[in-house]
Parts: C-alpha cells; sequence; structure tokens
C-alpha cells in the first residue's frame, strides 16, 4: 500500500505506459511514431481533442496559443515584483497562482502558455536582464529559446526542444497527473489543478533528475576517466544517474527518441553537439557494468539521461529543466483535468487509523 504502487486510481484514454514492453503510447500512439512526426501545437491537439471546451485544430490551438503568451507576458512586471529571490520554479509557481480559475478553455490556454513566458522572465530578471515580449506567430519551443536567449534560435534546436516537449507531454498517472486530477476531482478548476502538478513535479523523486545526471558528467569530466569513475561509484553502493526505472523494467522508450533528436541535432550543427559523444560512451560503459552489477535485473538507460544532454545542447540553465519539463507535462496535466471532471468521481480515499483511541474504544 505504502506509495500506491500498482493501484488503479483512473481510467483513461490518454496514455498507457507499459513497463514490461517498454512501450509508452499516447492516443493510440507510439511515442516513437510522435516524437518528431507531430510538433507541440500538434500534441495539444492529440491530447486536448475531444475532451477540450473548444474543440480546436492544431493550427488553430498554434494561433491560439500564441495570442495566450501575448496575455501572459502582461502579467510579467507583477510577476517580477513579487518573486525575487525564489528559485525559478518557485517563482512559476507564484506564477501560475496569478492566473484565475474561470473557464476551462481560456484557462487551459492561459496555464500553457504562462509556462514559457513566465520561465525566461524569470530567468532573465536573475541574469539583470530585461523580459523580452513574445512573438505570437512563432512555434512556442522556438519563442521560449528566443525569449530566454535573446536572440533567434537556430531551427534544429528548436525541433530538438520541440521534440523533448512532445516527449514528456503524458506519461500515464505520474506523480504530478494524480495530484492534478485530484485537485480536478474537488472542481477546484483548471489552474488551481495545473498548480498542484507543478508544485508535484517539483520535487526532485519527479521532476528533478536530469540535473544530476550533467553532476555524474561534470565529475567524470574525460573519457578515461569514465570506466574508473563508474566502477567506483557502483562499488561504494551508488546508483549511476539516468540509469533503471521503476515501472519500465526493460528499456524507457523516451531515452531512445530524445537520443534520436540529440543525433539530428547533432547532424544539423554538422558535428558534435554538446556532450552527446562523450555521454554515449558514458552509457555504453554504465550498461555493461550495470549488467555484470546486476546480471537478473535489466537496468537500462532512462529518459533523464538524454533530457539533461537535449536541454543543456539547447542552452537551457540547469535550474530551468523543471520549469521546461513542466512546459511540456502541462500539455498531460490538462487533458487529464477535463478527462477527470468529466468522467470521474471526487478522490477520496480512506486512511488505516494506527493512533490511539478514546478508552473502551477499538478503531473499526
Ligand atoms: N545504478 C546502480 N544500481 C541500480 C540503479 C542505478 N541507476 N538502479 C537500480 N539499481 C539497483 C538497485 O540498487 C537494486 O539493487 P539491490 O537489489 O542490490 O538493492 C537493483 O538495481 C534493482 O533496483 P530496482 O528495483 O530496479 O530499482 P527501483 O525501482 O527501486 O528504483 C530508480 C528505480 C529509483 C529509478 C533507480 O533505478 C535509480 O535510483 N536510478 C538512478 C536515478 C535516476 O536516474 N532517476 C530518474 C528515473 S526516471 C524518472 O523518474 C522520470
Amino acid at each position: 500500500m505504502s506509495g500506491l504502487d500498482g493501484v488503479v486510481a483512473a481510467n483513461t484514454a490518454l496514455s498507457h505506459v507499459d513497463g514490461a514492453a517498454g512501450e509508452l503510447v499516447v492516443r493510440g500512439k507510439a511515442i516513437d511514431d510522435l516524437t518528431g512526426r507531430i510538433d507541440f501545437a500538434g500534441m495539444a491537439a492529440l491530447l486536448w481533442g475531444d475532451l477540450a471546451p473548444v474543440s480546436r485544430d492544431r493550427d488553430a490551438l498554434g494561433r491560439a496559443l500564441g495570442a495566450a503568451r501575448g496575455a501572459a507576458a502582461r502579467l510579467v512586471p507583477g510577476l517580477l515584483a513579487t518573486t525575487k529571490g525564489l528559485s525559478a520554479v518557485e517563482g512559476l509557481r507564484a506564477g501560475l497562482a496569478l492566473l484565475p480559475d474561470r473557464d476551462g478553455d481560456a484557462d487551459a490556454l492561459a496555464a500553457t502558455a504562462a509556462i514559457p513566458v513566465f520561465t525566461a522572465a524569470l530567468s532573465r530578471a536573475a541574469r539583470g536582464l530585461a523580459a523580452l515580449e513574445p512573438d505570437p506567430a512563432a512555434d512556442p519551443a522556438s519563442d521560449f529559446l528566443r525569449l530566454l536567449h535573446g536572440r533567434d534560435p537556430h531551427p534544429a534546436e528548436a525541433a530538438a526542444l520541440d521534440a523533448y516537449l512532445v516527449t514528456v507531454a503524458d506519461h500515464g498517472m505520474n506523480a504530478s497527473t494524480f495530484a492534478a486530477r485530484v485537485v480536478a476531482s474537488t472542481r477546484a478548476g483548471l489552474v488551481s489543478s495545473v498548480l498542484a502538478g507543478l508544485c508535484a513535479l517539483k520535487g526532485p523523486l519527479h521532476g528533478g533528475a536530469p540535473g544530476p545526471v550533467l553532476d555524474m558528467l561534470d565529475a567524470i569530466g574525460t573519457p578515461a576517466n569514465c570506466e574508473a569513475w563508474l566502477r567506483a561509484e557502483l562499488g561504494r553502493g551508488e546508483r549511476l544517474m539516468g540509469f533503471g526505472h521503476r515501472v519500465y523494467r526493460t528499456r524507457d522508450p523516451r531515452a531512445d527518441v530524445l537520443k534520436a533528436a540529440l543525433h539530428r541535432l547533432a547532424k544539423a550543427r554538422g558535428g558534435d553537439v554538446g556532450r552527446l559523444a562523450f555521454a554515449e560512451q558514458i552509457e555504453r560503459t554504465a550498461l555493461a557494468l550495470l549488467q555484470e552489477k546486476q546480471p537478473n535485473r535489466k537496468l537500462d538507460t532512462n529518459v533523464e539521461f538524454y533530457t539533461a544532454l537535449l536541454l543543456e545542447a539547447v542552452g537551457i540553465p540547469r535550474d530551468l529543466f523543471t520549469p521546461v519539463f513542466a512546459m511540456g507535462r502541462v500539455l498531460g496535466w490538462i487533458a487529464h483535468v477535463w478527462e477527470q471532471e468529466q468522467s470521474g468521481r471526487l478522490i477520496r480515499p480512506q486512511s488505516r487509523y494506527t493512533g490511539p483511541m478514546p478508552a473502551g474504544k477499538r478503531a473499526a
């Protein structure tokens, strides 16, 4: 019962994580067939589809999200005035709290658009830079990179980030999605539910793993140090970051699609990208050593390994990794909120009382 492992908390038509087969299916399609083939607005259209209060196709959603980024930018001065000293994800939490719970359709657009706009503005403010105006005609990934870096991204960089956002958009009943559904089940409203999702995502056991992958790369330092470092780490009983998964008992399909996205970025840049070649050497060595250490348990690369490399390769600072994860996952949270509101009952489980009882009474 601890951690609700194996408990089915909802029926969903949105996504299915098959841990034994190493498959992620979103709305009937394998993630391998989605990433790189549809973009962020296309994923929003796929996930939101028949659940959304206002039905829009990919192009209409792209336009609506562009307009909503402009509206989010108008909240930035007020946000920056109240978030000094907070981390980026804490600032984003404050920013989402500024949005009203008013109308499911407008709120979905507002919450989705606010995440990139607020995240870029918070990051720039921390660097002493002014926030930039969103471009409503740009695609969300390009616009975010420009708002963050202050220059137009290379199309291949935007495509790589877009591939990441699509890949992480939904993943079964993960902790943040469950949190969003619990709040939605009380009919508290869409923004409140999304905010609950972000609060759950913020924890290092959920959305915070890619940073340590980069710490590991930093600590290994050079290719020559790779095997010795990894052996020493395992010898001390430490876990190698970016390997193993609670649900996937074989490969994590998201690792493969992100690795492919990184290779596309490398090709477009005409060579290596970031530390991809070095990371691949670490991956090969780590997998061999993990196989040696746990011959009966297939420990494979998980999504966090290539997430870290991809986000680093497109210039995202480590403190923005969780807000950028939220930028993609918000599509899933919103779809789950609508699904919960349409078909779910109030989520109200039981607890088993283990405390003292009044004299003469026993807990039932
Ligand atoms: N490095 C070394 N050994 C490992 C690793 C690893 N990355 N993962 C599992 N093992 C070992 C465990 O120590 C355990 O050994 P033991 O039986 O001697 O104690 C054995 O393999 C089996 O462990 P599992 O039951 O598969 O692992 P569990 O389900 O408890 O944990 C987890 C899964 C937390 C992801 C684990 O693999 C881990 O700590 N990985 C490193 C951190 C990481 O990459 N986190 C991101 C995960 S992806 C995500 O959350 C989105």
